[in-house]
């Protein structure tokens, strides 16, 4: 077959799994490993099982970093990479307030979330090099997570377990992207979704004693609460069953913290971020 020919049947295939967009990445990822033909067909035959690209690829692009993926860790998502810019756009705007930060990403997975906050504080205006801890309780995940640590952040620490064990430092910074999928009505992951990437990203633990995924942020504020100095913040993605929840939770229960939910680009109620008062 001509390599023209191959590439016709390589697309078709593409558009016939409603992937189009996919090919010029394909294409380009064949010439970086220096692959022919037999790529394409791999990649398609891949595709054709519903199996996620970047799983395919091994590594994918979070706002202009490239980390490792593997079925082991959720594929690293654009609502997340907004969550970056609201935390840095606070630390900047307090880079007064602390002589040197710390950010602890609690349920790191790949490490996306915190490894490019310290990537992009460390290169701002102000410059704020900051300390960074990566919590992640998966087995699964540590391996890809390491090989990002070692490429991108080898000054960070890694705690291996969950952030309920964590031994709390003081800290300026909480982030997270928990599991927050409750599974009920409209909120389940699309199908290919929830059968390639990890149960444990998607679904809190403790979804029996709290149905509408509100588990992992009670934890987490609690977490804040413990280790965040005053002045310092705690960011969370979240979806809408937590949204509707959480702002009247931490008005309740934690006088001490101003909380405000944000918006993704979809219009989307997205993440919540608190600042600790005093
Ligand atoms: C939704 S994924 C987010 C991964 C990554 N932060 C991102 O934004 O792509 C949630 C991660 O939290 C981890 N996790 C869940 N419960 C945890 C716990 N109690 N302690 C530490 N990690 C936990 C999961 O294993 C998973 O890797």
């Amino acid at each position: 077959m001509t390599d023209e020919a191959a590439f016709i049947l390589f697309q078709k295939g593409m558009e016939a799994l409603g992937v189009k967009h996919e090919v010029r990445w394909v294409l380009d990822e064949m010439l970086r490993l220096g692959r022919g033909d037999s790529y394409l067909q791999e990649v398609l035959q891949r595709r054709s099982k519903g199996e996620p690209l970047a799983y395919i690829f091994g590594h994918w692009a979070f706002r202009s970093h490239e980390f490792h993926v593997a079925p082991g860790v959720l594929i690293p998502r654009p609502e997340t990479e907004e969550l970056v810019d609201l935390v840095l756009e606070r630390m900047r705007s307090r880079n007064r307030t602390f002589p040197s930060w710390h950010i602890v990403d609690a349920g790191a997975g790949s490490g996306c979330l915190g490894i490019a906050l310290q990537l992009e504080a460390g290169n701002s205006r102000p410059q704020l090099d900051p300390k960074l801890t990566l919590i992640e309780l998966s087995e699964e995940a540590w391996p890809c997570l390491e090989k990002n640590i070692a490429q991108h952040a080898p000054t960070a620490n890694l705690f291996k377990g969950s952030w309920l064990e964590w031994p709390p430092e003081r800290i300026q910074v909480l982030v997270s992207n928990p599991p927050y999928i409750s599974g009920v009505g409209a909120d389940k992951p699309d199908e290919s979704v929830a059968e390639w990437e990890p149960h444990s990203a998607l679904f809190p633990e403790d979804l029996r004693r709290f149905p509408d995924a509100s588990g992992p942020y009670r934890e987490l504020i609690r977490l804040a609460q413990h280790c965040v100095e005053p002045g310092g913040i705690a960011a969370f993605e979240l979806g809408a069953p937590q949204a509707s929840w959480i702002s009247e939770h931490v008005k309740q229960n934690y006088p001490l913290w101003s909380g405000e939910l944000v918006s993704d680009m979809g219009g989307k109620a997205r993440f919540w971020i608190m600042q600790r008062l005093a």
